[in-house]
Parts: structure tokens; sequence; C-alpha cells
């Protein structure tokens, strides 16, 4: 286990427990948006993996076209590039309580998180929610995604069920998933979701 304090070096010392929570379901599960009622509820910091890899394009750097150009095919791009980003903001937020969203996406994701930063999530939420449903949201959605296409989001789907449901089955035989049914209105998805936090309340921070 890390903590959240920063020593000289940049580096998590041992001050104060890190706890991660990995959210992952489908795309258009709804994971961005019960993250920002988590945030609001519980005091954590919301890390979206996808957020992360769209401002690393947007900022210039010399990832950015091949970012790009796997996020506009649905591909997950190589684990160094989004781990890196993900420690940097753990480290920037200074807080001890992070939501990661939309990672660990494939075993690779998994295995290289686990290896580089030795943090194992304390649980996993499960949006669970029918491709139909995900689609006509992603269709909906309107924030302008390169990606949310019918032709990527057929990726997406794909991707998400050959690569992403078994890194979810990994948790579930350690006991580790907390499964929701992310198919219902936002309100009645975060009473199911604060049942599950009300253990991890702002005041213990
Ligand atoms: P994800 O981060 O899992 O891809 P988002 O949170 O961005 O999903 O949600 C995708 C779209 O669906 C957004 O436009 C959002 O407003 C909408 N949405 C999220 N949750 C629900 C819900 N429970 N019912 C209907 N629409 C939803
Ligand atoms: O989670 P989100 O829907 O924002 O992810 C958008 C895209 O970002 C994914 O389809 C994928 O191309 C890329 N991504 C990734 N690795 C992750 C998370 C997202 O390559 N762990
Ligand atoms: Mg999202």
């Amino acid at each position: 286990m890390g903590s959240a304090a920063k020593d000289a070096n940049g580096s998590f010392t041992a001050e104060k427990k890190v706890v991660v929570v990995f959210v992952l379901g489908g795309p258009g599960s709804g994971k961005g948006t019960q993250c920002a009622n988590i945030v609001e509820h519980f005091g954590f910091t919301h890390l979206s993996a996808g957020d992360l890899l769209r401002a690393e394009i947007k900022s210039g750097s010399e990832n950015g076209t091949m970012i790009q150009n796997m996020i506009k095919e649905g591909k997950i791009v190589p684990s160094e590039v989004t781990i890196k980003l993900l420690q940097q903001a753990m480290l920037d937020s200074g807080n001890n309580k992070f939501l990661i969203d939309g990672f660990p996406r494939n075993e690779e994701n998994r295995a290289a998180f686990e290896h580089v930063t030795k943090i194992e999530p304390e649980f996993v939420l499960f949006f669970d929610c029918s491709e139909e449903e995900m689609e006509r949201r992603l269709l909906s959605r309107n924030q302008g995604r390169v990606d949310d296409n019918i032709e990527t989001i057929r990726k997406r789907f794909k991707v998400f069920v050959e690569s992403s449901m078994p890194v979810i089955e990994y948790y579930n035989s350690k006991g580790k998933v907390s499964k929701i049914d992310a198919g219902k209105p936002v309100d009645e998805v975060f009473e199911a979701v604060k049942a599950i936090f009300s253990p991890y309340n702002a005041q213990s921070a």
C-alpha cells in the first residue's frame, strides 16, 4: 500500500493509506456521471483515464497523434502512457482517495499498474448496462468526441467484451467486485452506489 503525502522526491510516503477504487463498465454505462456524484458526497478524486488521454492529446504531447489514432479506433493505448498520466494526476491531487475510471481496461493495464504502483484496489465498482442502452446514451452524449459514432462504438463494445470483461472477472474471482445495475435512471443508480460507499464518507478521509 502507498499513501497520499508526497516526500521530497514527489513520491507517496507511508503516512497515509491510499484508497483506490477502479470504476469499470462499458462505454456509456455512466462511469463519469456517477463518479461526479461520488466526488461530491465522499471526498474522492476522480481520475478518468480517457479524460487524461484526451488532455494529453490537447497538450501537444509527442504521444498525441498515437493516442488520437487509438481512441478513434477504440483501441487501448499502451499501459506505460496511461499509467504515467494516472500517477502524475494522483500526486498532483494531494488526496489519498481515488476513483480510477475506465482503467484497467485490459490485462496489460491491470498487471502493469500493479507492478509499477504496488497499489491493490480496495474494490471494483462495475456498472452493468445493456449495449442497447449504452449505444443510445453514447449517440446522444453530444460532447463532440471522435469515438461517439456508431462505427467506433461497435469496436469499443467488442474491446469491452473481449479485453475489459476478463479484468472484471479477475477481480470478481478475488471477491472484489461490487456490481451495480446501471441501466436505471441516474438517481436510482446513485442510490445503489451510495450504499457501497457509505464506509468511505468524507469525514473519515
Ligand atoms: P461513461 O463515462 O461510462 O462512458 P457517461 O457518464 O459519460 O458514461 O454517460 C454517457 C451518457 O449517458 C452521458 O450523456 C450521460 O449524461 C448519460 N447518462 C449517464 N448515466 C445515465 C443514466 N443512468 N440514464 C440515462 N443517461 C445516463
Ligand atoms: O473511458 P473513455 O470512454 O473516456 O475512453 C475513451 C478511449 O480512451 C477508449 O476507447 C480507449 O481508446 C482510450 N483508453 C485507453 N486506455 C484506458 C482508458 C481509455 O486506451 N485505460
Ligand atoms: Mg467516461
